[in-house]
């Protein structure tokens, strides 16, 4: 039997066992995945002793580990090196770490003709935003601005550039043409929430509930939930593993969707 892992501090409520458990059984491969709950103190020596098992066979590193786990990989690949994160673990023959969150991401949004001009706000500048705003630079999207609440130097500009602060979000929320969360909170305030357009595309990373607090007071506006990257980017990471891309299907979708209602 084949174990793998989604590794985070609070994995107890992830849907990556769900997910990958259900390809599992489709494609009748003999594995399981569990979560692991580990902390700072216990980390290293867990996931040492993780990777020496000769039974592990992937990771899927989460919330707050995706850099920390870097130091414990022989491989790294040059995305995740510019991201300076990792959050897809292959096993053998060396260990090989990868990031599929910017890929993950990038499919989530619409094929909509001239995105890359559009006007795009990033709320939040953790690990899980330097992989979009990266994919989102990568494509060639112009006019991006990220906004945080603690002042952060972006990265992949070619001038040093920093984030705005959270103060300044009512300045371009009317302006905007798709607004990425990736805080766990609503940071836009109830006052000006009317100042975004009806036709401004809502994401949230967040994929429980589906309706976030940030998503959730737009009922016309379209949307792309959470649920979206965290199976996107679980897609290249099976196929690492496995050498096929496993199908988004719509008995899986449905699985999700009453998890996360
Ligand atoms: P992830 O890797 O999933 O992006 P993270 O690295 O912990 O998670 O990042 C969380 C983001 O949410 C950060 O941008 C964080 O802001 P700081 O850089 O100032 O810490 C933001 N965030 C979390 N809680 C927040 C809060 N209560 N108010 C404002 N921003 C918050």
């Amino acid at each position: 039997m084949k174990n793998f892992y989604v590794v985070g501090n609070n994995t107890s409520k992830s849907l990556s066992p769900t997910i990958f458990n259900y390809w599992f059984k489709k494609y009748k491969i003999k594995a399981r995945y569990n979560y692991l709950q580990l902390n700072n103190n216990n980390f290293d020596l867990k996931i040492t002793n993780l990777l020496r098992n000769k039974k592990t066979h992937g990771l899927n590193i989460t919330v707050p580990f995706k850099q920390k786990i870097m130091k414990h990989i022989n491989l790294i690949d040059k995305d995740s090196v510019k991201i300076n994160a990792v959050n897809c673990v292959i096993t053998r023959p060396k260990t090989k770490g990868i990031n599929t969150d910017w890929t993950g991401y990038y499919k989530t949004l619409p094929k909509t003709k001239n995105l890359k001009s559009k006007k795009t706000l990033i709320i939040g500048y953790g690990g899980a935003a330097l992989a979009i705003h990266y994919v989102l630079n990568k494509k060639g999207f112009k006019n991006i601005i990220v906004f945080n609440r603690t002042k952060k130097k972006l990265s992949f500009v070619k001038k040093t550039k920093y984030t705005k602060s959270i103060n300044q979000l009512k300045l371009h929320l009317g302006s905007a043409d798709i607004i990425i969360n990736t805080t766990p909170k609503n940071l836009i305030k109830k006052q000006h929430k009317k100042l975004i357009k009806e036709k401004t595309i809502l994401s949230d990373i967040v994929y429980s509930p589906k309706e976030t607090p940030f998503l959730r007071d737009f009922p016309t506006n379209k949307k792309i939930y959470g649920i979206s990257m965290l199976l996107q980017q679980a897609v290249p990471c099976f196929k690492a593993w496995f050498g096929f891309k496993p199908a988004i299907d719509q008995e899986l979708i449905q699985i999700l969707n009453r998890k996360i209602k």
